[in-house]
């Protein structure tokens, strides 16, 4: 299979030899070519440059881009596509008022999706899934991160993190696996948080390790739910089985979880919509990936993770959608790209970074997606007619992505 694009206004993200990921002033530079062209083999980036240097190639399909930009497909690399039903009536009790601390007080929250999962079947948990799935890469996202957490009993958990395995099997995207066993201390466990703990490390990490059904280990480090001591026990535990930990952190409440997961090489940070200076410090110049996850913050009202201050101070940062019943319902990683500019003071050039190469390094899958790189897989974009990059984010809510292509096959939902 081979494919030529031609007559490409920008082909954007082009990285000779990319880096794992880009932090600080860096941020601000996405390499693009104007008039380029691209050609694929056999699903991976074969060749790129300007029209001058084109190929003559008259023998395979040939892709008229005039007007149009190529661009690397969305990384997200924090998601919860793996649920059942919704929480529609959750949303009605927070336009008239509850917060999301609220909601879960009165046992609906991540509890109320945990029921009707656990009276789901795993047939039917996939074909949910799966239309999910579609939906966000018909939207642009061509690797993507996916969490358990709505089981919350061996069962349940391992019925999540076998659908996962199924997408993995069924889609030909990366796809990573997060077990997020600890996501809250379910009913049963409510007055004995220890024994809970005991039953993630002791009976559910092996049985995960054993049939290879999760890549990460995470955990809901926040007030009320798990502490900075639990969170690192998880962690460890993670670690002596050789699964990295990404963690929820500093969503509601600063609690110290930030510099715990750099202390134990945690590949991410996801969440951060509080941080101060000590935690900036703690990430400076370590291997972890702070992750803004600004549907959440729009969905919640609540205040988005500080992208500003932090790049200011040469970190990284990466872009996901959270896409989940209760706090982001929408994975449209175009609507993170332009909430970040909008709302966070990104620019174009650092969210499209952000939500590309720094994304794939926050899921461990950096050196196959995330930048028009020669070897890489050919996951792209390919827009409408527009402007320039800017474009993208600027005209917010509206689709300018024309195509999708997945290892280099037009993907058609
Ligand atoms: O990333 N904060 C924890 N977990 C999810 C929300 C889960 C839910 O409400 O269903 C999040 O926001
Ligand atoms: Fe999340």
């Amino acid at each position: 299979m081979e494919k030529l694009f031609i007559n490409i206004k920008e082909l954007v993200q082009v990285r000779s030899e990319a880096p794992q990921f880009v932090a600080g002033a860096q941020m601000n530079e996405l390499p693009i070519i104007a008039n380029a062209f691209l050609w694929i083999k056999d699903g991976l980036i074969k060749e790129y440059g300007s029209m001058d240097a084109c190929p003559a190639l008259t023998d395979m399909e040939t892709i008229d881009a005039t007007g149009r930009l190529v661009l690397p497909a969305w990384c997200d690399s924090h998601t919860h596509i793996v649920y059942a039903g919704n929480r529609e009536g959750e949303f009605v009790d927070k336009i008239k008022g509850l917060s999301y601390e609220d909601i879960a007080q009165k046992g609906g929250g991540i509890l109320n999706s945990t029921k009707v999962l656990a009276n789901t079947s795993e047939d039917e948990l996939y074909e949910q899934s799966k239309e999910r799935l579609l939906g966000v890469m018909h939207e642009g996202t061509g690797a993507i991160e996916i969490k358990s957490g709505y089981g919350l009993t061996v069962d349940s958990e391992l019925k999540m993190l076998r659908v996962i395995q199924r997408l993995k099997a069924e889609f030909n995207l990366p796809i990573k696996a997060t077990f997020l066993g600890a996501h809250t201390i379910p009913e049963a466990y409510k007055n004995n948080k220890e024994g809970y703990l005991l039953l993630l490390t002791d009976v559910l990490l092996p049985e995960i390790k054993k049939e290879n059904l999760a890549d990460y280990i995470d955990v809901f480090c926040e007030k009320g739910y798990f502490s900075v001591e639990d969170t690192e026990r998880l962690m460890q535990a993670g670690a002596a089985l050789s699964i990295k930990a990404k963690i929820h952190v500093n969503q509601f409440n600063a609690i110290g979880g930030v510099a715990a997961g750099v202390k134990n090489n945690a590949l991410s940070l996801d969440h951060l919509e509080l941080i101060n200076d000590e935690d900036i410090t703690a990430i400076k110049d370590s291997k972890t990936m702070p992750v803004a996850l600004p549907g959440c913050s729009f969905f919640l009202n609540i205040p988005y993770t500080p992208a500003r201050k932090m790049i200011d101070a040469d970190l990284p940062i990466a872009l996901a959608s959270d896409y989940n019943p209760g706090s982001a319902p929408s994975g449209n990683m175009n609507f993170a790209v332009a909430a970040a500019c909008i709302k966070m003071k990104m620019t174009p050039e650092e969210a499209i970074n952000a939500a590309t190469i720094n994304g794939a390094y926050a899921m461990g899958v950096e050196a196959e997606v995330g930048s028009i790189t020669v070897g890489k897989k050919a996951n792209l974009l390919l827009t409408d007619k527009v402007n320039s990059y800017h474009s993208l984010p600027y005209n917010f809510g509206s689709n300018l992505i024309d195509k999708v292509f997945i290892s280099g096959e037009e993907f058609c939902k």
